[in-house]
């Protein structure tokens, strides 16, 4: 099968001015999130204050307001911190709190576009540091702002950058040129196209990191032949074969990939539209070996359907969980969840049914349904595919929560970072509430529910849930003191669930094929399935559902490839920046939380970053104490100062100041960190720290 290099793809997109395709097509709903800061123009601040006052009466709308005000005038100017003050009847300190805590927000006019290059471990893995400083050297004295982004969810397919909001991967130290020089001069990608046409069926994906690998442009190249109707599905998750397009034929769908605007007439003339043989034509979609491998229950539908389709979406078995719910007392409801084993897949691990009995126990008449969808994790993309590829299923699942808990209104945390996602979101929760699965009356059912998109801005903590419970109420995101228990006082003091999208999106799976189903998939008290994501230096990155149990070097060399780069494997981080680094040696632990653990590891949000033998162990654990100094909601000490004191102590160590010494110091100040820090974030944080001292302690004598 052929295959180019991602610059390759970059390279041969359509690029038109921005102003042609821009302003009508721009998102006015300021929810959307998607950073046009320095395209639009700097409006009055008259007609700021108006803007911002539609959301004055909203529960938490500071975040929503701002987003709004620099959404329609690139920044947030002094002039308008009083008027925002006075709108929320809050102080102008607070107001100032407010975004100076959140990297979005800018309070000065930026030079130009704005470029987000991804410093996280991902993306170093592939380059990333390297494109990063030629970023930077690149923007001097230019009309552009270049900013460093922890994460934009392209980890696979790295090193990721943004322009405005627009996804791009594959960049490189070379390409990063042509990357701001383009932004600069305001030249863009073509904008993505719908589902449309007549004819034989063609699946070309639409979802964030399909569309960076150049999928708009097939579309609109297979749009432009007669008899081909396109649908915009999900990526079913070979992110290494993206764009990859199927075709509809009597005995199924076929796959070709990764296919070009330029490749489409070929296509075309090799009978494409009957499954003909090509270069690119990959095979039957369900026989890929890829997919075989895999136990699909919560990404079921990923990749099969049309995720702006209700129709689709039911025709798939969707709404058959929420109707079964219905039909049964809440209390049952959070039986079946707690029999089926499912443990929160945000990275604690916590049984959702005892946490959903414990709200649904809490008397108050008020109750809410959080979805955390901040995924900031390097390496985790699987929230974001789910919620671009079907995101139906995570409204259906915060729907049964809902009912089972007694809650009526449910929000969904987005960051800022997923657009698209955002987007797919909105459009779903439209298309649900107009087919009376969301609103008053759910189904007929006497029950009630509406769900709302919020917009993280900027902030890693903001994953925390307290600390994101403080971002929806419109507050800098400074995680809270526990107990009390969100389950217990949780958002505007009311008790209030706080799940993942992956845990809110296989509920649905849970309630229409029965708890038990689900629970005799895993191992020990790992129960069911668990959404793997593979990334960093990898061949063949993306997703891989399948029952806990699998061992990571299944995972990683059989699915994954091993390195893109074809260099020897010395390390993956499993579970985000807060996991442990582990050499080839551990690949035969199973994916199990108790097995993790036992090795001094974790699973987290099942996020896999793979390095080949060139990566520096010391220079890792630095960039974990790092992130840490920059993500820090600063509450506590042991965090907030002890990680700028790691960092510095590491530097000494990589220069050979006092070594021995200061290894001990470094290895008191993970202990302090782990054991006095209020949140994970400074507990977790020695977890990478230990484990590349423990286990690649060579690299600390250079
Ligand atoms: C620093 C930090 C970042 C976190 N980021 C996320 C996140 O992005 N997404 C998420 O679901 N959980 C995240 N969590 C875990 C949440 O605090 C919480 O446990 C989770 O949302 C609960 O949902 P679950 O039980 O379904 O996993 C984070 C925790 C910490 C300490
Ligand atoms: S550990 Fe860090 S992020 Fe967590 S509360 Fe303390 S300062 Fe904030
Ligand atoms: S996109 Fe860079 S680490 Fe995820």
């Amino acid at each position: 099968m052929g295959r180019l290099g991602l610059n390759d793809l970059i390279k041969s997109r359509v690029v038109r001015p921005l102003d042609a395709v821009m302003p009508a097509e721009m998102p006015r709903n300021p929810l959307f999130g998607i950073r046009l800061s320095a395209l639009t123009s700097t409006q009055s601040t008259t007609d700021l204050e108006a803007i911002a006052s539609q959301f004055a009466g909203v529960p938490g709308g500071l975040l929503p307001a701002l987003h709004a005000v620099q959404h329609h005038s690139s920044y947030i100017s002094k002039e308008m911190i009083p008027v925002l003050a006075k709108l929320f009847n809050i102080t102008v300190s607070e107001v100032h709190g407010v975004i100076t805590f959140y990297k979005d927000f800018r309070t000065e006019k930026p030079a130009g576009p704005i470029v987000q290059v991804c410093r996280a471990e991902a993306c170093q893995a592939r380059g990333g540091r390297e494109v990063w400083d030629k970023a930077q050297l690149e923007a001097q004295g230019k009309a552009v702002v270049v900013e460093e982004v922890f994460c934009l969810g392209n980890c696979a397919l790295g090193p990721a950058v943004s322009v405005d909001g627009r996804l791009l991967g594959g960049v490189n130290a070379t390409s990063i040129t042509t990357v701001i020089g383009d932004a600069i001069a305001k030249r863009v990608p073509e904008d993505s196209i719908d589902s449309c046409g007549e004819g034989v069926t063609v699946y070309v994906p639409r979802d964030a990191v399909s569309r960076a690998a150049g999928a708009d442009d097939v579309a609109l190249a297979l749009a432009a032949h007669s008899g081909v109707r396109v649908v915009r599905n999900g990526s079913w998750g070979m992110l290494w074969l993206e764009p990859m397009i199927e075709v509809v034929t009597p005995s199924g769908r076929v796959a070709y990939g990764p296919v070009l605007a330029d490749d489409v007439a070929g296509l075309i003339k090799s009978d494409l539209l009957n499954g003909g043989e090509h270069a690119l034509r990959l095979g039957p979609t369900l026989e890929l070996p890829w997919l075989k491998r895999q136990q699909r229950v919560t990404f079921a539908r990923v990749g099969l359907v049309d995720p702006r389709s209700s129709e689709d979406f039911e025709a798939n078995g969707g709404i058959t969980g929420l109707r079964r719910a219905l039909s049964m007392s809440p209390s049952d409801v959070v039986t079946e969840v707690t029999d089926s084993g499912l443990r929160g897949r945000g990275g604690a691990a916590f049984p959702t049914g005892i946490k959903w009995r414990t709200v649904l126990d809490t008397p108050n008449t008020t109750k809410y349904i959080v979805c955390n969808a901040d995924e900031g994790d390097s390496g985790t993309f699987a929230d974001r595919m789910l919620m671009e590829g079907d995101p139906f299923t995570l409204l259906e699942g915060m729907t049964i929560a809902g009912w089972a808990v007694g809650a009526s209104i449910g929000y969904i945390y987005v960051r800022s970072e997923y657009p698209e996602a955002i987007e797919a979101l909105n459009k779903a929760i439209a298309g649900a509430t107009s087919r009376g699965w969301l609103g008053d009356n759910v189904l007929g059912s006497g029950f009630s529910f509406d769900v709302h998109v919020r917009v993280g801005a900027g902030a890693y903590i903001c994953g925390e849930e307290t600390s994101l419970l403080e971002s929806l109420e419109g507050k800098r995101g400074v995680v809270r003191a526990k107990p009390p228990l969100p389950a217990i006082e949780g958002l505007f003091g009311k008790p209030t669930v706080v799940n993942n999208v992956l845990s809110l999106g296989t509920i649905p799976a849970i309630l229409s094929d029965g708890a038990a189903a689900y629970a005799a998939l895993g191992m020990g008290r790992s129960r069911g399935t668990q959404v793997f994501q593979l990334a960093g230096n990898i061949a063949r990155g993306g997703i891989v559902e399948t029952a806990f149990g699998i061992t990571l070097g299944e995972l990683v060399n059989d699915l994954g490839g091993a390195t893109d780069n074809g260099r020897p494997i010395r390390a993956v981080q499993v579970g985000g920046p807060l996991g442990a680094y582990l050499p080839t040696s551990k690949f035969d632990l199973p994916m199990d939380y108790e097995a993790f653990a036992a090795a001094d590891a974790m699973l987290g949000h099942g996020g896999i970053v793979v390095f080949d033998d060139t990566v520096n162990m010391a220079a890792q654990a630095r960039f974990a104490m790092e992130f840490c100094a920059i993500e820090s909601c600063g509450k506590c000490t042991p965090c907030r100062i002890g990680s700028t004191r790691g960092v510095e102590l590491i530097d000494k160590i990589t220069s050979g100041v006092d070594r021995s010494a200061n290894i001990e110091v470094l290895v008191d100040l993970c202990e302090v960190m782990a054991d006095a820090s209020l949140c994970a974030m400074g507990g977790l944080t020695p977890l990478p720290v230990r484990s590349a001292l423990r286990l690649f302690t060579e690299d600390f004598n250079t």
